[in-house]
């Protein structure tokens, strides 16, 4: 089991990334598992090259080409994003832009997410689901909120932010099972 991990947050620890902690606790220990913190990599969204339209890749030469490199390796792909402005982070939108080139190669794999925020949050989903949805991505899980807001506290205000997250961890490996052992549990 092949699983990806993009942490959107400009903040490594805060409430996005223990979302995803929790999320991930819910994944068997054999489980393959790399970690993409947007925030540490410098990187640009897609700019004016239109280069991949004769190349089938995108030329931009920076940081995010590695995590590129394993949303194409991993079999799962986890999303965490805190809502900024109604939406995705900056961050994990600069990195949805620049997989434009990606076509047919996240097709099938399963994507699930995390979110933080308490305001707008919908138009966050609805990102993430036109994120995936475009790519032909197998949505596994509802997609875990944690109700927060850091300046007035963080998931502690939310008792069921992380069981939500964790939930939607278990759903993707349930995803998985299905998907790659034949295991249907009705
Ligand atoms: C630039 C910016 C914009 C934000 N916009 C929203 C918003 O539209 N809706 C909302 O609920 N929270 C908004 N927030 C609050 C964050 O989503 C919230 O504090 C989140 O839990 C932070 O996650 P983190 O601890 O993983 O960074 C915003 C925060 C920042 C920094």
């Amino acid at each position: 089991m092949k699983v990806l991990v993009i942490y959107g947050s400009a903040r490594k620890n805060g409430n996005t990334a223990q979302m995803l902690e929790a999320a991930l606790s819910a994944f068997p220990k054999e489980a393959e598992i790399k970690k993409a913190y947007l925030g540490e990599l410098k990187f640009s969204g897609c700019g004016p090259c239109r280069e991949c339209k004769t190349t089938g890749y995108c030329t931009i030469n920076d940081d995010i080409q590695s995590v590129l490199k394993d949303m194409i390796w991993a079999e799962i792909i986890l999303f965490g994003s805190p809502s900024q402005f109604s939406d995705v982070s900056s961050e994990l939108k600069m990195l949805m832009e620049r997989t434009w080139w990606m076509k047919g190669q996240l097709r099938n794999k399963i994507g699930g997410y995390v979110i933080t925020g308490r305001r707008y949050i919908e138009s966050t989903m609805n990102t993430l689901h036109a994120f995936m949805l475009r790519h032909r991505m197998i949505l596994g899980g509802s997609g875990a909120l944690g109700y927060t807001f850091t300046e007035m506290g963080g998931l502690e205000n939310d008792p069921l932010a992380i069981r939500d997250a964790f939930g939607t961890g278990q759903r993707l490996v349930e995803m998985y099972q299905i998907i790659y052992e034949n295991k249907l549990n009705r």
